[in-house]
């Protein structure tokens, strides 16, 4: 009896997920709640989302994940009359804070809160939100962590950040018997200087009051998106690049109008403050559907991070995918998945077996139309 309810709760997972190469996918199984507290997988194993390499010069250094939590929701009905709908987040070592945001709703602002190396919560961000909660309307919140003092919050497509930082790195690489700077380096202007580090997180957890419910979870070195968007492979994109790192120019996007491109309705993208690359976009066929084979889907720690331009550049998985929900085929990775570095080397024939030929037609006419 406990086989099958576990059964039938994972099938649910399944079937609300919508997205990529995460390690949890999942709806609340009883319904939309207000308060959550999800342990992190390997949360209480410092190596496993951090590793030690040992760089060009001979210096071993640890190099940490990037990984995104994404919650949903939805601002409904008032629980409780007169309450203030507010909504809060964050990771936590045991008990121990280490970075929060709380979203209030009652006057539209935000403020991100640490516990500073005394010991102490601290608030050091804060500002206004610039869309207003509404009953009836959808809300993401994610949580992208890049480095041990860089974790970016970004609420409805809005990074709760401000302020860039520009500096030359000093790099891996050698010349003139010197290493080289890379110049004009990008970074979030505040670092997280929380007592526990961000990478000692063992929980992430979030509640909520007033009218806002939260539905699903999603975490992992990922990409996920909204579950009612399929056969919306562009809209899909919109939703993502809005909350990337894409930084555009607007000479680039009045470009991009010009020529009457699909992804013309792009926003800038959220530069330093956003949460996946724009590379790990999905691509699409049309409007509505997904390439059937997907090459760059963002790398875990079960990629090696190898050192060096040339093989940094294929560290991406390559992944047979639905065309129409923009999942890996069949959530099968390790059937469907390879690493980018093979799947440039074969053809696109692994992946025969995802081609949908009914909506290859439909495609096809689509185009033909567009032709005549
Ligand atoms: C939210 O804002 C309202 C109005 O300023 C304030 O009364 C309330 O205390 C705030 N709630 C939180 C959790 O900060
Ligand atoms: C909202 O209310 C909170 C709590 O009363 C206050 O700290 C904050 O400054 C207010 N923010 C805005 C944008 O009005
Ligand atoms: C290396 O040194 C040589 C001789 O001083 C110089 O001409 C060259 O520009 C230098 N290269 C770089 C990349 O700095
Ligand atoms: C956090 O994890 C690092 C290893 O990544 C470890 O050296 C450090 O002691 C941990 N800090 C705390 C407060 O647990
Ligand atoms: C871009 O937005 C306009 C106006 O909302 C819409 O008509 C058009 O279909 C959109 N283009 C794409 C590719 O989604
Ligand atoms: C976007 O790029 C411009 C030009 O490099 C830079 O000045 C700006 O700070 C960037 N913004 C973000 C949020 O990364
Ligand atoms: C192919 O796509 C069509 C149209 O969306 C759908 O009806 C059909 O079930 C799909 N075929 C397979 C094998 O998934």
């Amino acid at each position: 009896m406990k086989c099958w309810i576990v059964f039938v709760v994972s099938l649910l997972g399944l079937s609300f997920s919508r997205s990529r190469n995460c390690q949890d996918d999942f709806a609340f199984p009883s319904g939309p709640l207000q308060d959550y507290s999800y342990k992190i997988p390997h949360g209480n194993e410092p190596g496993y989302w951090t590793r030690f390499e040992e760089d060009a010069v001979g210096i071993v250094r640890r190099i940490a994940f990037g990984r995104s939590f994404y919650i949903f929701g939805k601002f409904g009905e008032n629980s409780e009359d007169g309450e203030d709908t507010t909504i809060t987040a964050g990771l936590y070592q045991g008990e121990e804070l280490i970075y929060k945001t709380t979203i209030n709703c009652s006057n539209a602002s935000w403020e991100n809160r640490i516990q500073n190396e005394k010991g102490d919560e601290e608030k050091i961000l804060h500002g206004s939100l610039k869309k207003e909660c509404k009953q009836g309307d959808d809300f993401d919140l994610i949580l992208k962590n890049d480095n041990f003092r860089l974790a970016n919050w970004i609420f409805n497509a809005q990074p709760l950040q401000h302020k860039v930082r520009v500096f030359d790195r000093l790099t891996n690489k050698v010349q003139n018997g010197t290493k080289a700077y890379k110049e004009g380096v990008l970074r979030p202007a505040v670092k997280i200087h929380s007592k526990p580090g961000i990478y000692n997180a063992t929980h992430f957890r979030f509640e909520a009051t007033g009218g806002a419910f939260f539905s699903r979870l999603a975490f992992g070195p990922c990409s996920a998106w909204p579950d009612n968007m399929d056969s919306q492979c562009q809209q899909v994109r919109e939703w993502l690049h809005s909350r990337s790192k894409g930084n555009i120019t607007d000479e680039s996007l009045a470009a991009l109008k010009k020529l009457g491109h699909p992804d013309a309705n792009f926003t800038r993208g959220l530069g330093v403050f956003g949460n996946n690359n724009q590379v790990f976009h999905p691509k699409c066929l049309s409007l509505k559907y997904f390439d059937w084979v997907q090459e760059t889907l963002h790398p875990d720690n079960e990629i090696q991070l190898y050192i060096g331009d040339q093989q940094n550049k294929q560290r991406a998985y390559c992944c047979c995918t639905d065309m129409r929900s923009g999942q890996v085929f069949e959530n099968n990775p390790a059937r469907n998945c390879r690493l980018l570095s093979d799947c440039l080397s074969i053809s696109r024939f692994h992946c025969n077996h995802a081609f949908n030929a009914t909506i290859g037609k439909e495609i096809f006419e689509e185009i033909d139309e567009e032709n005549i």
